[in-house]
């Protein structure tokens, strides 16, 4: 009984149970042919691509059009296919994901994404988790670099977090018990541990990285967190070119504001990479600089970390280098690596000068001027 509604819940999150019960999941179940980006992406270097573009809401397509402005400048060989995602009523009567969104992230199997809006505590589920499960983009992988010229409190930042993307304490499985009491699962299972890990060993391997840390609390959450660990410390045998260690959450809080160049590639599971990611963003700068890349098992999704911004939506306020940045790296993953390089140049000496900087950093220039500032150096 207990098992049958296990089950039940593991399919309802996407989760493929079929082989539960007969043989516990070996190694070559979960092996994934993952996407190292930015390095090993197939078939994307020659012609010119269609792109999946969700420009979002709030800001988002205002920074979406700098993109596209600062990648017409450079010349980046790809068609960008607009789709809306605003939620649709299905047959079902339940609101979803539009199809032809759908249709066009599984055509072109790349997509750039700006923010979208979760409504709070209005029973709404979040469009970003329902992207998310849609295309099983398993690893959200972002990297934090101090940047020259924009002083902060650290000058030589260099991490990537890797956070499991699908599962975990957002796996949506919530209810109430009693009238005040409310219950909310967080579902670990060996398949996606695996899947992530392997996914942050071969990142760390394409990447000359040196090492890999797992982030867990084992200590208190002993099964799920255990079983995490477990999977971890398994893939860490099979890369033994690669450093591994093990670091409670709470103990890399502590050390990564006081020496952040303790770490290198940090793989963990989702709740924790949501929080310890944004916290490696505030160490280079904020939230409008970084940049990040959801891997799929049968695409990927680059989107900028931050939110809609509500409160400078449609000023012309906003930094458009987070959505750049995740742009970039999307190039990479489809090796158009000298387009990428251009680009990354050219917004990092924009920053560098310093006299184009919009508010966030401390500048008076609008969204416009420096994207116009970054096609001038282009
Ligand atoms: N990936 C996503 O789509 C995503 C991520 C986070 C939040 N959200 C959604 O965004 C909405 C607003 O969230 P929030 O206010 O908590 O966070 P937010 O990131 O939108 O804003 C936080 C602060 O950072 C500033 N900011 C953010 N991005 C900026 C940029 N590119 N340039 C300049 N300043 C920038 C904002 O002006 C604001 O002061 C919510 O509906 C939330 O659910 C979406």
């Amino acid at each position: 009984m207990a098992a049958r509604l296990i089950q039940k819940i593991l399919k309802s999150i996407g989760v493929n149970t079929s082989r539960f019960g007969q043989e516990r999941l070996t190694d070559s179940t979960v092996h994934v042919k993952v996407s190292t980006a930015p390095t090993s992406a197939r078939g994307f270097a020659s012609g010119s691509r269609k792109v999946t573009l969700i420009p979002g809401d709030g800001i988002g397509p205002e920074i979406s059009a700098a993109v596209q402005k600062i990648f017409t400048t450079a010349n980046v060989p790809i068609e960008w296919e607009s789709v809306d995602v605003t939620p649709v009523m299905g047959p079902d009567g339940k609101y979803g994901i539009p199809q032809a969104a759908i249709d066009s992230v599984n055509t072109n199997k790349i997509g750039l994404k700006g923010p979208l809006m979760t409504p709070v505590g209005k029973g709404h589920r979040s469009l970003n988790l329902a992207l998310r499960k849609e295309f099983n983009l398993y690893a959200n992988v972002r990297p934090c670099r101090s940047l020259e010229g924009y002083k902060t409190l650290y000058d030589d930042v260099d991490v990537v977090t890797i956070r499991e993307n699908t599962e975990g304490e957002y796996s949506g499985i919530e209810h109430e018990i009693v009238d005040g009491v409310v219950q909310s699962i967080k579902l670990i299972t060996e398949e996606a541990s695996k899947r992530v890990a392997e996914y942050a060993f071969q990142y760390a391997k394409a990447n000359n990285r040196k090492k890999v840390t797992v982030v867990h609390k084992a200590n208190i959450m002993r099964m799920s967190d255990g079983l995490f660990l477990r999977c971890a410390r398994d893939m860490a045998e099979k890369y033994p070119e690669i450093q591994f260690e093990e670091r409670y959450l709470d103990t890399v809080c502590l050390n990564m504001v006081q020496d952040p160049k303790k770490y290198d590639v940090l793989v963990m599971p989702n709740l924790y990479g949501d929080i310890l990611s944004d916290m490696c963003a505030g160490l280079v700068g904020g939230l409008g600089l970084t940049p990040s890349g959801n891997m799929g098992l049968n695409g990927a999704l680059f989107e900028s970390v931050h939110g809609t911004a509500p409160d400078i939506a449609g000023k012309d306020l906003a930094n458009p280098t987070a959505l750049l940045l995740s742009a970039v790296m999307m190039l990479r993953h489809m090796e158009l690596n000298e387009h990428a390089d251009k680009i990354q140049h050219a917004c990092f000496e924009v920053i560098k000068e310093g006299k184009h900087l919009t508010g966030d950093l401390g500048g008076k220039a609008k969204c416009s001027e420096f994207t116009n500032e970054i096609c001038g150096k282009l």
